[in-house]
C-alpha cells in the first residue's frame, strides 16, 4: 500500500485516506473533503509558502543545509570550473556540453548578439532616466514582434533558436539600456571574444582601440553569472512559469520574469543594500541602524531569504569573490560597514532566532560597484545570466503533460450579493 494521510473532518464526522506521494499531498485530493454544503476543502498560502507548483528537474535547494546544485552539481563545483555559458547549457539541455558541444553552442550565442536595429530605437525612445530595467523588459517583450514565430509556446516552433537568441541578446540589451542611459554611443558586439567579455565592452569601451576589461574582473563576473543563473521556483522563475501556463512563447514569459525580478524583495535588493549602506555611512552607525531593524524601522537588505535558514551559498563564493576583485580595483570603502552589519547581525539574537543570514544580495552590490557599474545596473545584471534559468523552466513548464494554465482560488472578502442602486437613490 502506498503512503496515505488519514483525515478526520471533526465538522462532519467524515474521514478521508488521501495518498502521499513524493512527500506532498494532491491539493484537489483536499478538494474531496466537503462540507454540509458541499463546498470543497481549499489550501489559503500566500506567498506559496508551502505550496508546489510544478515537477522540476533544473536547480534543487536545501535550505536548511545551504545547499544549491544545478542539475544535480553543486553550485561551488560549477562556479569553480565553468564559464557562464557552459552552465547555461547545462540548464537548458540538462547536461554539462562536450567540448563539440561546446563550441558550438559559444558560436551560436556570440552570432546572435546583434539586436534588430528598432529595438535599438525603442530603447532610444526611452527618456534618459528611465531605469535600465524598464527598457531591458520592454525591449524583450518587443522581440516576439521580431520574431513572430516565437509567439507561443508551441515547441515545433524553433525553441532552441528562440532561446539561443535571447541568451544572446540579453548582454546586448542589457548594454544598450546602460549607454542610453549615460548618453553614450551603443557598442556593437564582436564574434571573437567571450560572453562576458562582449559584455562588459559593449558597456564600457570608449575611445580605446581594442579595449580589453582585466581578464580578473571579467572571471569575477563569469562566477557572479553563474551564481545568478538559476534558483528553482522564486518568484521571477513562477512568473515566468505562469505567464507560459496560458501559451506563451520565450519572449513574453522572460519579459514577464524581468518585471518580478525588479522589484526590491527579489533582484532589486542588491540596489537596496547600496542605498543602505550609504545611509549607515560610517561603520560607528552599524549598532544604532541595527536596533532600528530590530524595532521593525527598516529591514537589514541582502539578509533572509524565503528558502534558505542558513548562510546562502551564493553568498559565501560571492563574499570570497570581492576580495579577489578588491585586489584588482581597491577596496570598496563600504565593505567595512557591510562587514560590521554580517558581524553584529550573526550574534544577535534577533536574527539568529529568525534564521536570518546573508543572501546572494548582501555582497553582490559592492562587487557590481567595484567594477564600475551604476547601482541602477544592479538588477540588469542579475536579469542576464538569470535568463537561462527561466529559459530552462519555461522549456520543461512547456514539456510537461501535468501543467495547466494557473487559476488559483480566493476566498472573497466582498460584500453578500445586493442589487443595484440608481445614483439618485445612494447614500
Ligand atoms: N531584516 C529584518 N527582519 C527580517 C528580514 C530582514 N532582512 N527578513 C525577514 N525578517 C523578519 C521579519 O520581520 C519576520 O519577523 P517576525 O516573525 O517578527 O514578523 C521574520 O523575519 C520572517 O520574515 P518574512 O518576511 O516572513 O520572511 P519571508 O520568507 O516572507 O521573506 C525575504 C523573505 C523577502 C527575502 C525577507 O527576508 C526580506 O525582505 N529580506 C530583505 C530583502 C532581500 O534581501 N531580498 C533578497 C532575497 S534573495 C533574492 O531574491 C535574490
Amino acid at each position: 500500500m502506498g503512503e496515505t494521510l488519514t483525515i478526520r473532518d471533526n465538522r462532519t464526522g467524515e474521514t478521508y485516506e488521501l495518498p502521499v506521494s513524493e512527500g506532498t499531498l494532491r491539493a484537489k485530493d483536499l478538494f474531496r473533503i466537503r462540507d454540509a454544503d458541499g463546498h470543497g476543502l481549499v489550501s489559503f498560502d500566500p506567498g506559496m509558502f508551502n505550496t508546489a507548483t510544478c515537477h522540476s528537474s533544473v536547480a534543487y535547494i536545501h535550505g536548511d543545509k545551504g545547499i544549491l546544485d544545478y542539475r544535480g552539481y553543486p553550485i561551488e563545483e560549477l562556479a569553480e570550473r565553468c564559464s557562464y555559458l557552459e552552465v547555461a547549457y547545462l540548464l537548458v539541455y540538462g547536461e554539462l556540453p562536450t567540448g563539440a558541444q561546446l563550441d558550438q553552442w559559444e558560436y551560436d550565442i556570440n552570432h546572435h548578439m546583434f539586436i534588430p536595429e528598432n529595438v535599438k530605437k525603442l530603447i532610444d525612445a526611452f527618456p534618459y532616466d528611465a531605469h535600465p530595467m524598464a527598457k531591458l523588459m520592454s525591449a524583450v517583450s518587443s522581440l516576439h514582434a521580431f520574431y513572430p514565430e516565437s509567439r507561443e509556446a508551441d515547441l515545433h516552433l524553433s525553441p532552441h533558436l528562440q532561446i539561443r537568441r535571447l541568451i544572446a541578446k540579453m548582454p546586448t540589451l542589457a548594454a544598450f539600456s546602460y549607454r542610453h542611459s549615460a548618453g553614450l554611443p551603443f557598442v556593437y558586439p564582436r564574434d571573437d571574444i567571450s560572453y562576458v567579455e562582449n559584455f562588459m565592452r559593449m558597456l564600457f569601451m570608449m575611445g580605446e582601440r581594442d579595449y580589453r576589461p582585466d581578464p580578473r574582473l571579467v572571471h569575477a563576473l563569469e562566477v557572479l553569472f553563474v551564481l545568478h543563473a538559476d534558483h528553482e521556483q522564486n518568484c521571477s522563475t513562477t512568473t515566468v512559469r505562469t505567464v507560459a501556463s496560458s501559451g506563451n512563447g520565450p519572449y513574453t514569459c522572460v519579459s514577464a520574469g524581468i518585471g518580478a525580478l525588479f522589484g526590491p524583495l527579489h533582484g532589486g535588493a542588491n540596489e537596496a543594500v547600496l542605498r543602505m549602506l550609504r545611509e549607515i555611512g560610517d561603520v560607528s552607525h552599524v549598532p544604532e541602524f541595527i536596533r532600528g531593524v530590530k524595532t521593525g524601522g527598516a529591514r537589514l537588505m541582502g539578509f533572509g531569504h524565503r528558502v534558505y535558514k542558513n548562510y546562502d551559498p551564493r553568498a559565501r563564493i560571492i563574499k570570497s569573490t570581492a576580495h579577489d576583485v578588491f585586489e584588482v580595483t581597491g577596496v570598496n570603502p563600504l565593505l567595512e560597514i557591510a562587514l560590521e552589519l554580517e558581524r553584529i547581525a550573526l550574534e544577535d539574537e534577533y536574527f539568529v532566532t529568525r534564521r536570518l543570514y546573508p543572501n546572494v544580495d548582501f555582497y553582490s552590490g559592492l562587487i557590481y560597484e567595484a567594477l564600475g557599474f551604476e547601482p541602477e545596473m544592479f538588477t540588469a545584471l542579475f536579469a542576464i545570466p538569470r535568463t537561462a534559468g527561466w529559459l530552462a523552466q519555461w522549456m520543461e513548464g512547456a514539456n510537461d503533460a501535468e501543467q495547466k494554465i494557473v487559476r488559483p482560488k480566493q476566498i472573497y472578502t466582498g460584500p453578500a450579493r445586493r442589487h443595484f442602486v440608481p445614483i439618485d437613490q445612494r447614500g
